[in-house]
């Protein structure tokens, strides 16, 4: 064949690539029309599956075809099933890697490693420490990126959440989120949700433990009415949801485990501080929690409860939020 007929060859299906790559790198870098679309597409996908088994696939395919990439540099059950069984159900393989078994734990730069993975697959998910491997990651690979968690975000989590939220007590918008406890990287990306969802968010905890300025300010300058309130008991007051997460994090040191315990005490999620709430006040956390710590027992269990649905949307909102990534 002449040099000049190749050019001419239509490319087979397989070899043409999507025109489509979105980063999904944080709640308030995706714009909110996207996000509204996610939420609804996710419900959409899980009404559809109505009750079959988790390894049934789903009747579209959107990622057949697809080579998926789940990176972890920090342990996950959650992320880590979800993401993988919600590739799986719309036709598209998985591969689970380790960052302490991959080059990336031994030297080779974030950038090269972004360059070799865009060559074999078309999306990566990666759970990691610091925001800048992800933002470096994003920069250097061809294909989409998506945030399992960094120090600082966890927007995969609070994608499930406002879905669980609005499966049960409808849209979101306007209503109030009380958080009572660390200001996390889950913290973090609920602030930003608010913003770019329109409800209100009060945070609950003690001053050293606050949510980072910026993201505080990000959700004010949407229109959120932000608080930072101290009495946790005056906190809740009028919340529709009530949020905690654990008092030490992944990437925090256990030599600061006690002075955490000790400020973080005072705003532990209990029946008294649920019945401060409104009378239907959902109780969420995004999980594994620490009984009887930040949580109790009763109300984990209780009938405010919506963690386990919390759990299982993880899988119908990052499908969304994949699909969106791809375009398909
Ligand atoms: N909520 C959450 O991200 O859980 P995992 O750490 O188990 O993935
Ligand atoms: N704040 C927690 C969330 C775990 C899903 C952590 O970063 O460890």
């Amino acid at each position: 064949m002449a040099a000049g007929q190749r050019g001419q060859s239509p490319l087979p299906p397989v070899f043409r690539k999507s025109h489509v790559m979105n980063h999904f790198l944080d709640i308030h870098t995706t714009d909110p029309a996207a996000l509204r679309v996610m939420i609804d597409q996710a419900q959409a996908m899980k009404t559809a599956r109505n009750g079959r088994g988790h390894a049934a696939p789903d009747d579209e395919q959107p990622l057949a075809g697809k080579m998926v990439a789940l990176i972890f540099e920090k342990p996950s059950t959650r992320t880590r099933v979800s993401f993988d069984v919600g590739v799986r159900q719309m036709g598209g393989q998985t591969m689970v890697l380790s960052g302490s078994e991959m080059q990336l734990g031994h030297g080779e730069t974030i950038a090269d490693t972004a360059r070799v993975l865009s060559r074999y697959v078309d999306l990566i998910m990666i759970r990691t420490f610091e925001e800048s491997v992800l933002q470096e990651l994003a920069e250097f690979a061809s294909v989409p990126v998506i945030n399992g968690l960094t120090n600082r975000t966890h927007p995969c989590q609070i994608m499930a959440d406002v879905l669980t939220f609005e499966e049960h007590r409808g849209p979101i918008a306007g209503r109030k989120v009380v958080w009572s406890g660390d200001g996390n990287n889950v913290c973090a990306s609920f602030l930003q949700a608010a913003g770019q969802f329109g409800f209100d968010f009060t945070f609950t905890g003690p001053p050293p433990l606050d949510p980072e300025a910026d993201f505080i300010r990000f959700a004010r300058e949407r229109g959120s009415d932000v608080q930072i309130v101290r009495d946790p008991m005056e906190a809740v007051q009028g919340a529709d949801l009530v949020v905690t997460d654990t008092w030490v994090s992944m990437h925090d040191s256990q030599s600061t485990k006690e002075r955490r315990h000790n400020q973080l005490r005072p705003y532990q999620v209990n029946e008294r501080l649920m019945a401060a709430a409104k009378p239907d006040a959902l109780f969420m956390h995004c999980l594994p929690a620490h009984r009887e710590d930040e949580v109790t027992n009763a109300v984990m269990d209780g009938p405010q409860s919506v963690i386990f649905d919390e759990a299982e949307n993880r899988l119908h909102a990052q499908k969304a939020v994949m699909r969106w990534c791809l375009g398909v």
